[in-house]
């Protein structure tokens, strides 16, 4: 038991090893990123305060690939300016995972 116990801690610390450069979006720092940039149109909790904004609150917008999102965040899309050169594309992806959890 010891032994498979030490076994599968180490699965784990690989694991984090291997996952954690490439993925793993600071969701906290999402959320501080969404209270100073994005908050003003797409409202506390996702729910917009700007009339054309899409609800995060339902989702809305949401079932793109982060890939697609960052593209679009990055770049901006009609009423909603482009966050290039203000935000890095880390911070963009941080922003996103918090996105996803305003559902
Ligand atoms: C000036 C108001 C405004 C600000 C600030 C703003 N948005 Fe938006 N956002 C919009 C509007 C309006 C749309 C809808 C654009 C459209 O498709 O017509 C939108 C759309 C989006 C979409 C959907 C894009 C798509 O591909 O469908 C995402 C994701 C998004 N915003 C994220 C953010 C994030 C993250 C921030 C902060 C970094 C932010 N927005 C800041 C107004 C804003």
């Amino acid at each position: 038991m010891r032994g498979r116990a030490r076994w599968r801690a180490g699965l784990v610390a690989v694991l984090f090893w291997v996952a954690l450069p490439a993925g793993a979006a600071d969701m906290v720092n999402g959320q501080k990123v969404y209270a100073q940039h994005c908050r003003v149109c797409h409202g506390d909790r996702g729910v917009p305060v700007m009339p054309q904004a899409p609800a995060f609150s339902r989702g809305e917008r949401l079932m793109q690939p982060d890939l697609m999102l960052l593209s679009s965040i990055r770049a901006g899309r009609n009423a909603m300016p482009g966050f290039m050169g203000l935000l890095s594309d880390r911070e963009i992806l941080d922003v996103i995972s918090f996105l996803r959890v305003l559902q």
